[in-house]
């Protein structure tokens, strides 16, 4: 094994008590009786006030999207009405990510809620399609789920490549239109003409859930949990030691508090990595800093989809920021000139800092190559890989210099 194949094998995964209050993971067993007994029904959609009522609802209760971008729900589901086509919506459980594991663990323990959702959806937009999309070893769940309930027979269930841009909404648009889960070109947006020229919602499994409590429950009830910029719960996988451990945590949640919930010992803690390979370092106070898009900007982060990858003390940050520059350029999709050739060489002279070539113009080189290629892919995959690497040589400011300096004061 390479030190870059013991970033992409199957883990364990473990699932944490909450921080603050657990419900999309409420029921501890996946099915529909269980799932009645915990919700109770799926309010139907002519009760609930059409797309007006369910987007002003979404709006109150403050939900942003839960696969990554943060987008205002409301927004995606109102814009998706607009033209008055029939629309179609997705679910994405893609979760490309190799250190996320909360979709997962979702459609394995409440996939009735992701159906709910994902049902709502569609039948306020009356779409004339719903699809789920999400990788093998979530299918036999899922198709249980269906099973057990007639109003989900009609939703089309297919896996995606394990790839980190599979999960990318137009590369699952790509994948239920054509089979191939690459990205494709944002110049029309998906809500205007996705798959099959139509209107296309994709909306991430996490999402869906908060959406199926949300039209039961109602915003304030949604907002009773968590702070005004961060309301609700947000399921968060904390990857450390080879393992990974999913937690339900109140919006506003510390990230030392979402660390210790997860059984990590914070001064064990070198630098965590927020918001996944494609997210920004975290070090020092930003430690104390809440899970939230407000909390964590001062530090240059975002929650993304919720993923808090951890360095302990001992371990190098530079060469950790390497093996993920490493993997995320083999992962570029190959059609876009900035991404399939700049990704790699970004990778190649974060391996030679790594390496501790002994050349002080690597961070500047890494600087320059950053700029050429941000913004200038079909997908964000090149901005998100860049902000790694950029964050990395902030972050991890002395040991750049002692590596470009061929020292290291972590690895001897
Ligand atoms: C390279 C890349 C990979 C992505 N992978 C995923 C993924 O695995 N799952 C996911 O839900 N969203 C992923 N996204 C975000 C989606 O493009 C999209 O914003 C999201 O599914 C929308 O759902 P939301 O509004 O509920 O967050 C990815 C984005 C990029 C740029
Ligand atoms: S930016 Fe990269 S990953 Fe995204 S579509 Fe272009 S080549 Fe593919």
């Amino acid at each position: 094994m390479t030190m870059f194949d013991a970033l992409t094998d199957e883990q364990e995964t473990f699932v944490a008590p909450p921080v603050g209050v657990r419900r999309l993971l409420a029921t501890g067993d996946p099915s529909l009786r269980t799932h009645l007994a915990t919700f109770g029904p799926l309010p139907a959609v002519d009760g609930l006030g059409g797309v007006d009522g369910v987007t002003a609802a979404l709006e109150e209760a403050g939900l942003a999207g839960r696969g990554g971008a943060a987008f205002p729900t409301w927004r995606k589901v109102a814009s998706a009405a607009e033209s008055g086509r029939a629309a179609i919506v997705v679910a994405n459980g893609s979760e490309g990510e190799p250190m996320s594991a909360k979709d997962a663990t979702l459609l394995h323990q409440s996939p009735h809620l992701v159906l709910d959702g994902l049902l709502l959806v569609a039948g306020v937009l009356r779409a004339s399609e719903a699809h789920l999309v999400t990788t093998d070893g979530q299918l036999a769940p899922l198709q249980r789920a269906i099973a057990e309930r007639a109003d989900a027979r009609g939703v089309r269930v297919r896996t995606t490549e394990d790839r980190f841009v599979s999960g990318e909404a137009s590369a699952v648009a790509n994948a239920i239109e054509r089979g191939r889960a690459i990205p494709r070109d944002h110049v029309v947006r998906l809500s205007i003409a996705g798959i099959a020229g139509r209107p296309t919602l994709v909306l991430n499994v996490e999402t869906l859930a908060h959406i199926a409590v949300i039209v039961r429950f109602g915003a304030a009830w949604f907002r009773s949990v968590g702070t005004a910029d961060d309301p609700g719960t947000r399921l968060l996988t904390v990857a450390v030691d080879g393992t990974r451990r999913v937690v339900e945590a109140a919006g506003g949640t510390s990230l030392r508090r979402a660390l210790e919930a997860t059984g990590v010992a914070v001064e064990s803690v070198r630098a965590v990595l927020v918001g996944g390979y494609h997210g920004a370092w975290a070090t020092g106070e930003a430690l104390d800093a809440p899970i939230s898009a407000a909390g964590l900007a001062p530090f240059g982060a975002a929650p993304g989809a919720g993923i808090l990858i951890v360095l302990s003390r001992g371990h190098c940050g530079v060469v950790r920021a390497a093996e993920i520059a490493h993997y995320l350029a083999g992962q570029s999709a190959g059609q876009c000139g900035p991404c399939a050739n700049g990704l790699p060489e970004i990778a190649e002279v974060m391996g030679r800092l790594a390496r501790r070539d002994r050349d002080a113009s690597l961070p500047r080189q890494l600087r320059e190559l950053g700029g050429l290629v941000i913004g200038r892919g079909a997908c964000h995959h090149p901005d998100g890989t860049t902000r790694m690497v950029m964050s990395a040589l902030e972050a991890f400011e002395h040991d750049v210099h002692a590596h470009a300096r061929g020292l290291c004061q972590e690895v001897a």
